[in-house]
Parts: C-alpha cells; structure tokens; sequence
C-alpha cells in the first residue's frame, strides 16, 4: 500500500507529521513518499504542482494531504498560487467525490459556538462533488463587456454547468453513504434561480428514485445555511454542488467547535483518494506547533477505511482519538476552562500512546 505524503504550506507540515506518526504504530505495511506541494513546491520548482508530485500522487493509492496556501503568493498569476495545487490533484486524478463528516465529539460540546444541546450527538456527513460546477467550468475568463447593464465595461466571467453522468455519480455516493448510516439524504440545491441547479434538483430525484429505502428531501442552499446552524441534527447526508459544498461544509465544522476537528476524504471511480483536514494552512500560526493535528490524523483514518481497506485499524485511531479528548488533552483551537492545553506533537503522541495502550 504506497501513500503520497503532501505537508504542503503553513501548518500542513507539523499536522502532517502527526497522521504520518500515528500510522507508523499500526502493523501495516505501509509504503509512504514524500513530496513538495503548495507554495513550497513553487519556491523549489517554480510550479505548486510539478510533474514529478502529480506522478507521484497517481501512482499511489492514498494521498495524505496537509494544507496549501500564504497571503505572500497572493499576487502571482493564478495558474501558480497554491491552491492550483489542490485543484489540479482533483481534475488530474478525477477525485470527484468530497466526504466531509461533521461529528460533535461529546467532550467538545462546549467548545462549539451553539448550544450544546443542539449539537450533542451531531453526526452529519456533507457530500460535495469536486470536479465540476462553477469551479472548473469553462469558459471563464475576463472581456469587455458587449451586453449586459454597462456594455464597453471589463467584465469577468465564469460558467456554472453540470452534466448528468456528473451529477447521477454523486448522488449515488450519496444515496449509497445514507444506507449505512440514518437514510436521509437532503440534496441542496438554487433551482428557483439557477438553471444549473434545477437540473441538479431533477436528476438527484431520478437517482434518488432507485433507493427507495433512503428518504430523499430538497433544500434551497440559502435555507440549508440556516438550517445547519438552527437544527444540525435534522441532517443525516447532505449531498450539493462544488461550491455551495465548500461553503455549507466550512458552516458545518464549525458546528463541531473546530474546523480544526474535520477530516476529509476525497475519492474517483476506482476508491484511490485524497485525504486532508478540512482548515487550510493557516500561515498565522504556522511554526508555532500549536496547530490541531486531530482533522489529519483522522483523515489517516478515513484513508485506511475508504483507500487502504483497514477499517479495524481506521477504528482504532478513530478511538485513540476519542481517548485523549476524553482525557482532557486540547491544542489551542478547541481549549476551555479545566482542560489541559497541549500543543501540536504532544496531541500526536498522546493518539499514539492511546494506541498502544
Ligand atoms: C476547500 C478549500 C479549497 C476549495 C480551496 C483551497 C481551493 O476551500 O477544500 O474547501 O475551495 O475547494
Ligand atoms: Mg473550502
């Protein structure tokens, strides 16, 4: 089993370091390679993507991804800033499939922003498709304008479209996830304005048509924003589009107290995946080793599940991690009063210790 290993920028390296010691305890034969992503890779090979990590990542059966991303490569042309890297992994290597759960861990039902008994027991799993939509569609671009309210004004464009197969294959994931879990699947959607999305609405409905075990409702993204944060627990898999997907699945980690608590998991057609915490790099506390290693750690875990066919062993980290927020152990994003603050290699070693044990 060969993993790509991908620290990335900010934080990314000292998270990464913590998932990547935390598999080295289980007694599987893992094959690990490490490579430059982000804006690392743009400092050594003036490309946040080179050929040789895309390669790497392709012949790999998981990737563990940390996090790209500096305000310092704000200003370069888009095509080198470091999220292209990201990007590009999900077209090149079809990842069209985005698992992004959000479960409240009962220790940490104070350190979310909501009432805990709105939260308490919250377990909900966004599926966000993350090769189409308004992200990758084309054309896009910038032009004067020829029509519109100010014709002879610049203008900038992009287009939002979605195919069928695009459409029927994630929500299929969707229906199929529901079926292990709570069966409900809400499907968020703009279809009382975008064409795009009424579209979306029709053929998630002809799919959902095909489970009729799972129980499947529509919502408008902008009521879906309310009610994620007014009633979480109502939702059992939400399945939407690229963008609405990452916005509503930003909304929903927070729910749990931390973005820095979400893991993520990032799949195509033949289960090869993608595996990264949900936050992104941030460069503000980058080499501070405060970072919450948690959101990779279990993306590791969700790796060995859904990529590595180990789900004993995804358990056991899963538990580990239960273990050591149920001792009181908590980096600074999730801290409270009576808990013990530790920072970014004491988490990972406590996991692992709790792993041992
Ligand atoms: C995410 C991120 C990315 C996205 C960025 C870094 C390109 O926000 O994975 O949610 O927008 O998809
Ligand atoms: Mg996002």
């Amino acid at each position: 089993m060969k993993i790509a290993v991908l620290p990335g920028d900010g934080i990314g390296k000292e998270i990464v370091a913590e998932a990547v010691k935390v598999l080295g305890v289980l007694d599987l034969k893992l094959e690990t390679e490490t490579a430059l992503v982000g804006g690392a890779a743009y400092e050594a090979h003036g490309h946040p993507l080179p050929d040789s990590t895309l390669q790497l990542a392709k012949a790999s059966d998981a990737i563990l991804f940390g996090a790209v991303g500096d305000w310092k490569y704000d200003k370069l042309e888009r095509a080198l800033r470091p999220e292209q890297a990201i990007l590009g992994l999900r077209r090149e290597l079809g990842l069209f499939a985005n698992l992004r759960p959000a479960i409240c861990h009962a220790p940490l039902v104070g350190a979310s922003s909501l009432k805990p008994e709105l939260i308490a027991g919250l377990d909900l799993l966004i599926i966000r498709e993350l090769t189409g939509d308004i992200y990758f569609g084309q054309p896009r671009g910038r032009r004067t304008a020829t029509d519109g309210h100010f014709p002879g004004a610049d203008e900038a464009f992009d287009t939002m479209r979605y195919s069928r197969p695009e459409i029927e294959r994630i929500a299929h994931v969707a229906f199929q996830a529901a079926r292990k879990r709570g069966k409900k699947v809400t499907s968020v959607d703009k279809a009382n304005v975008l064409e795009t999305f009424q579209f979306w609405k029709d053929v998630v409905t002809e799919v959902g048509a095909q489970y009729p075990d799972v129980a499947l409702d529509h919502m408008y993204v902008d009521n879906a924003a309310m009610q994620l944060v007014r009633a979480p627990k109502k939702f059992d898999v939400v399945v939407t589009g690229n963008m609405f997907g990452d916005i509503l699945s930003d909304e929903a980690a927070m729910l749990t107290g931390s973005i820095g608590m979400l893991p993520s998991a990032s799949l195509n057609a033949s289960n090869q995946g993608l595996y990264e915490p949900s936050h992104g790099s941030a460069p503000d506390i980058a080499g501070q080793g405060i970072a919450n290693p948690l959101a990779t750690i279990m993306s590791a875990a969700m790796m060995l599940r859904f990529s590595l066919n180990q789900a004993e062993a995804a358990d056991r980290i899963e538990a580990a991690v239960g273990k050591v927020l149920e001792q009181g152990l908590r980096t600074a994003d999730i801290h409270s009063e009576g808990t013990t603050r530790v920072g970014t290699r004491e988490m990972g070693d406590a996991v692992v210790k709790a792993l041992r044990g």
